[in-house]
């Protein structure tokens, strides 16, 4: 491992991810600068909810800009760069294919571009992502598994992937790629399904809403605790050498089983009847329909099945999850009942 008290420029700061590598960051010295592109409000509530927002120093970045990213490395000069940035939400690619590539592909172009010129010394992690598996090669899938992206986000993501090797390969850059199955937190965004569950069913048991409408409850995911994986990306960049690494749990879940835990934590007792878009979820207890499909969630294309091997990262970068499907379950369950409660729901 190398020594401490550098500066990280941290892309996509105000995301998920970026709040924790953030803070685990700060925690170790380091001069955290956070990218955050302009909002006509303020979007630093995960880093707040952390306590960190005094902590960072935030500067103007966009991903669509050469310019403004030349003048965020020069100016800020950082040691180590944590490409978080990105249209993170698959089934919004489909609705926004050209600006997910954008962002998701020519974004990590221009970096390794801004970086190559600048300062070749700077070390780059890229957020790639299990999306780019697809429709499942191998089962389960790691470093050497073909990729077969299903979704405009995939196919860009995966140009940014082949990006980061390619200017490994070409010019010597210290460039990782980072290819992490699905991870959660109570900081993900409401959108994607873990969350959408545990915030709908926490508004529901509160009496707030009625119904919680789904797409795809069949769909496996390998979900692993966010906190967990932004030590894994700082492992990679710490080694003398750059690489590829899958961070996953090794374990898969369907949509359905992860709605019946969380319908579970929050006193339901779920019983599900009925086929494909007519399948509703009832609570035996009140007899209340609460889960009903609307296939407007349907992707146009799924990947059906993710389930990594992190053999790889836990041999040579040392990296091992702590969190498991029960107790990122629990701990989500629990801070959506909270905020519902207290009525503070920001994101
Ligand atoms: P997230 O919560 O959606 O955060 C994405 C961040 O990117 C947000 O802060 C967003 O800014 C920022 N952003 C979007 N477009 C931008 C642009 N044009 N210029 C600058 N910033 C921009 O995503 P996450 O879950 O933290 O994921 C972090 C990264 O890991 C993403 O690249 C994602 O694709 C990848 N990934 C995530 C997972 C996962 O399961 N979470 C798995 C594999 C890979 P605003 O705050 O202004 O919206
Ligand atoms: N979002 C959402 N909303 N997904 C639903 C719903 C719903 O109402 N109902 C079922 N699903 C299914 C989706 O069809 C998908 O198969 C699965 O739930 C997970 O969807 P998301 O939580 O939106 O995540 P994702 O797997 O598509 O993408 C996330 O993980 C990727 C890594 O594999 C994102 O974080 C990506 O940025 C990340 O790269």
């Amino acid at each position: 491992m190398r020594e401490l008290t550098k500066t990280a420029l941290i892309t996509g700061i105000n995301g998920q991810d970026g709040a924790y590598l953030a803070r685990l960051l700060l925690s170790k010295g380091y001069r955290v600068v956070g990218g955050m592109r302009r909002s006509s409000t303020p979007n630093v509530q995960r880093l707040e909810e952390l306590g960190i927002a005094n902590d960072v120093t935030f500067v103007d970045l966009d991903l669509f800009e050469l310019t403004n990213l030349i003048r965020c490395v020069e100016t800020q000069k950082p040691d180590e760069i944590y490409n978080l940035a990105a249209q993170s939400f698959v089934a919004l690619s489909f609705e926004q294919p050209l600006y997910t590539a954008e962002i998701d592909a020519l974004g990590t172009l221009r970096f390794l571009e801004a970086i190559r010129h600048i300062n070749p010394k700077i070390r780059f992690y890229q957020a790639s992502t299990s999306e780019m598996f697809g429709k499942v090669q191998a089962i389960p899938q790691d470093e050497t598994t073909p990729f077969y992206p299903r979704s405009p986000y995939g196919v860009a993501k995966l140009f940014g992937h082949w990006s980061t090797v390619n200017y490994r390969e070409s010019y010597g850059l210290h460039a990782s790629s980072g290819i992490l199955f699905n991870h959660e937190s109570p900081l993900r965004g409401r959108e994607f399904v873990t969350r959408k569950i545990t915030l709908g069913m926490a508004t529901i048991r509160h009496g707030q809403a009625e119904v919680l409408e789904l797409g795809n409850l069949d769909a496996k995911r390998d979900w692993g605790f966010a906190g967990d994986y932004v030590e894994g990306m700082w492992r990679m960049v710490q080694q003398e050498r750059p690489g590829d690494y899958v961070l996953a749990t090794g374990e898969t879940h369907t949509v359905r089983n992860f709605a019946e835990k969380v319908a579970q934590w929050f006193g339901f007792d779920l019983a599900w009847s009925g086929q494909a878009e007519r399948e509703i979820g009832t609570d035996r207890k009140s007899g209340k329909v609460i889960i009903r499909i609307n296939p407007n969630f349907y992707r146009p294309a799924e990947v059906d099945l993710l389930l990594g091997s992190p053999r790889l990262a836990e041999e040579k970068l040392g990296w091992k999850r702590k969190v498991g499907f029960e107790a990122l379950t629990e701990m989500m369950c629990a801070a959506d009942d909270r905020r519902v409660l207290d009525g503070r729901v920001q994101f």
